[in-house]
């Protein structure tokens, strides 16, 4: 199966420069690898030094960089057109037929989300043609990426639970009609939901592929700056919770210089970066220095890499953790998700009939439960030590819990 290494991080920190020497360092032992880029602000050519503009071969080739190594710089709005050809189509003769002009009407026709799940099912493609022994993705911006990784499972629910009943479909195009002729107006023909159906169920294929720890590790890129490094937990706790497994945190920009001027922010440095690390639930962080000059062409990314990876394997799994986990207790089913830096205030657990909604903060999970948790009428949730357990159990048993606890 196709692995899957995703690089994310806020904006500016070394994403591409990582993914770009991760991928290539592996392309280097002959396993055939394609490098793909999300981030609307691309550079992973600038990053491998191609200069001038690099012809992409058309429709599903990337561009051959080295015998084993493809790049691939995705163009979402080319992706949705040919994703969501149907829906996206109707929606624009929908909005043209009421007078507007058809520029205008293409535009207004993007429904939310559509850019996020256009790059999900590149992604998809990609993995399932099997050409490639690893994927390597340059992510987009943390929040960027946690929204189109949250996408996947919120796109289920919403085709569910909404689309497929009649009400809720009017729901949502009732407006439309009212603001185009009430008389000339048509419901969306069979390809309309057959897109929707497709789109779904390449989303949950791939959701499985990106919860899966053998499968897709996640490696978080920062710098060695109080703000940074904070917002890079807070992302470490997100993506815990989507089920995603991060296997590496790389430190990067760091100052190793003896210089005096020098040596007393390298020594801040390590002071916050001792501090912090030691809350990624030992999930191994490693160091890279301030290199001079930028990382840009073969041999730098090289030394890049030599930095990151030393000897080790880039395409492996570099820690085993699991951040969700099913069990059985007694009479009871747990499940656990690992949040490491979530505060009791921040977080809300719900139940909606087979799904458990988890919120964090502004962060919310929808998490379907396997049939054996759904037929529990109650759960308890705790958080203690970063680990939320929510225990799924007979009202009654809950009930005795409580007396106990009173
Ligand atoms: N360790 C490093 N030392 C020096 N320059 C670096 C280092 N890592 C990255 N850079 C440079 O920093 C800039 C931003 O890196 P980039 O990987 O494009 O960030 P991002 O993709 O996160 O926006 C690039 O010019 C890159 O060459
Ligand atoms: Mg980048």
């Amino acid at each position: 199966m196709t692995r899957i290494i995703l690089v994310s991080g806020k904006g500016g920190v070394g994403k591409t420069t990582l993914a770009a020497a991760t991928a290539l360092e592996i392309a280097k032992s002959g396993r055939k690898t394609l490098i793909l880029s999300f981030d609307l602000a691309h550079s992973l050519r600038d990053s491998f030094g191609l200069g001038g503009f690099v012809e992409l071969a058309p429709e599903e080739d990337a561009h051959a960089l080295t015998p084993f190594l493809d790049i691939k710089e995705l163009d979402v709005s080319k992706e949705i057109e040919k994703e969501w050809g149907p829906v996206y189509g109707h929606l624009a003769k929908l909005m043209s037929r009421g007078g507007l002009d058809s520029a205008l009407s293409q535009e207004l026709a993007m429904l939310p989300g559509m850019e996020d799940i256009s790059a999900l099912l590149a992604l998809h493609k990609y993995v399932r043609l099997g050409r490639y022994e690893t994927v390597v993705l340059d992510c987009p911006p943390t929040a960027s990426t946690l929204r189109f990784i949250g996408m996947a499972s919120g796109m289920k629910w919403y085709v569910d639970n909404r689309l497929k009943r009649e009400r809720a479909l009017a729901q949502v195009l009732r407006p439309l009609a009212r603001m185009i002729d009430r008389d000339s107006f048509h419901l969306p023909g069979d390809d309309f939901f057959a897109t929707f159906a497709e789109i779904v169920q390449s989303l949950t294929a791939l959701e499985e592929r990106l919860q899966d720890p053998d499968v897709t590790s996640l490696r978080l890129v920062c710098n060695p700056e109080r703000i940074v490094m904070r917002e890079t937990q807070r992302a470490f706790m997100y993506f815990s919770m989507y089920g995603v497994a991060v296997d590496q945190v790389v430190i990067n920009r760091v100052f190793v210089d003896d210089e005096p001027y020098f040596r007393a922010h390298a020594q801040n440095q390590q002071d916050l970066i001792a501090s912090v690390s030691a809350s990624f639930e030992g999930v191994p962080c490693v160091q890279v220095p301030f290199l001079e000059g930028e990382v840009v062409g073969l041999a730098a990314l090289e030394q890049f890499a030599a930095a990151v990876y030393g000897g080790q394997d880039p395409a492996a799994v570099l820690h085993r953790r699991t951040p969700v986990t099913y069990t059985v207790e007694g009479e009871e089913f747990v499940m656990t998700m690992s949040l490491p830096f979530a505060e009791r205030e921040q977080l809300d657990v719900s139940r909606q009939g087979e799904d458990l909604l988890i919120r964090v903060g502004t962060f919310k999970r929808r998490v379907t439960l396997p049939s054996a948790f759904a037929t529990f009428a109650e759960n308890v949730a705790s958080l203690e030590d970063g680990v939320l357990r929510v225990r799924f159990c007979t009202p009654a048993s809950s009930r005795e819990e409580a007396v106990a606890d009173g």
